[in-house]
């Protein structure tokens, strides 16, 4: 899900290592403005199939859009790192504000992407379960998308795969204490974050390039998504935490960039 959640947040332990002042798993963030928690969400009239019913004016390219996102990347999707420059994420040695906004876990960070002689700060990084894009047909347990925006406001998005594997570090960081955020408007705190391997793994194995949408309402389109062909690994453990809190968040399959929107073709079938 690619969401543009509020990046400011009351950064009421920030300073370190201090979880017990925090309340951590607890502590509720005042956002500024406030985000609805659970405005949309991934089941029955309020899940993906139902998102231009929520909001017919706002949504309504999540059932007519042609360049709809997530989707089955094929060979047809090359992989290439053309014009890409520069991805660094800043580290967070002491841990980083990590939030339960109900439709993903999120943490807010900042970070630099320069690509196609353009540069994009990033908003915010968080997660998916299942994975929303497939490879090959091949879906995932998890995946990570980091969002970043220009000044001209378009989006990029770098997205990963995650599979079970030996856990890259990072991502058993950021889980830490996962399990005390389980109820959406929750917030904790991440373990230490440093990112240097995760740009390594972007720079060091061919990327997909495609223009295509958020992922969630209102499906804005235009987004450039840079997504690594070699997946990043999670241990079971610590997925099954992630999965136990953050249940099930995954768009389903669009058709491929160009093609009619999936919706609106059941639409016109049923006619
Ligand atoms: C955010 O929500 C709180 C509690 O509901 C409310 O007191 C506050 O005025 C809201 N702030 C904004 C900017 O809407
Ligand atoms: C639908 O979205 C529009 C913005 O595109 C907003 O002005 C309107 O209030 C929304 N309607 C509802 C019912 O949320
Ligand atoms: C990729 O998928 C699209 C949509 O199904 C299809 O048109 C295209 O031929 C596929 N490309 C390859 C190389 O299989
Ligand atoms: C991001 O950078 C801005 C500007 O330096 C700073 O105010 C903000 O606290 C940073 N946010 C995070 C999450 O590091
Ligand atoms: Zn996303």
């Amino acid at each position: 899900m690619v969401q543009f959640a509020s990046t400011t947040v009351a950064l009421l332990c920030w300073a370190g290592y201090v979880l017990a002042a925090c309340n951590y798993g607890t502590s509720y963030f005042p956002r500024e403005p406030n985000v609805t928690v659970g405005s949309f969400g991934y089941t029955g009239l309020n899940g993906p199939l139902n998102w231009y019913g929520l909001n017919k004016t706002a949504n309504k390219l999540c059932a007519t859009g042609r360049h709809q996102s997530p989707i089955n990347i094929n060979a047809s999707i090359p992989t290439s790192s053309d014009g890409f420059v520069s991805f660094k994420i800043d580290s967070y040695p002491e841990g980083a504000v990590f939030e339960n906004l109900g439709t993903t876990l999120e943490v807010p960070a900042n970070g630099t992407l320069v690509t196609d002689s353009k540069t994009y700060g990033l908003t915010q990084f968080h997660f998916h379960t299942p994975s929303e894009h497939r490879i090959e047909l091949e879906h995932f347990p998890m995946e990570a998308h980091f969002v970043f925006e220009a000044d001209d406001k378009s989006v990029a998005v770098v997205a990963f795969v995650i599979d079970l594997g030996p856990a890259d570090p990072w991502l058993t960081s950021v889980f830490t204490y996962v399990a005390g955020i389980k109820t959406p408007g929750q917030a904790t705190l991440t373990g230490p974050l440093s990112f240097t391997n995760l740009e390594h793994h972007l720079k060091s194995n061919p990327i997909y390039r495609y223009s295509g949408s958020l992922t969630t309402p209102p499906c804005t389109e235009g987004v450039a998504w840079i997504i690594s062909n070699k997946p990043l690994y999670i241990d079971a453990g610590t997925y099954n935490k992630v999965k136990n809190v953050l249940g099930f968040n995954a768009r389903y399959t669009q058709n491929f960039p160009g093609g009619v929107n999936l919706l609106q073709n059941a639409a016109d079938e049923l006619k």
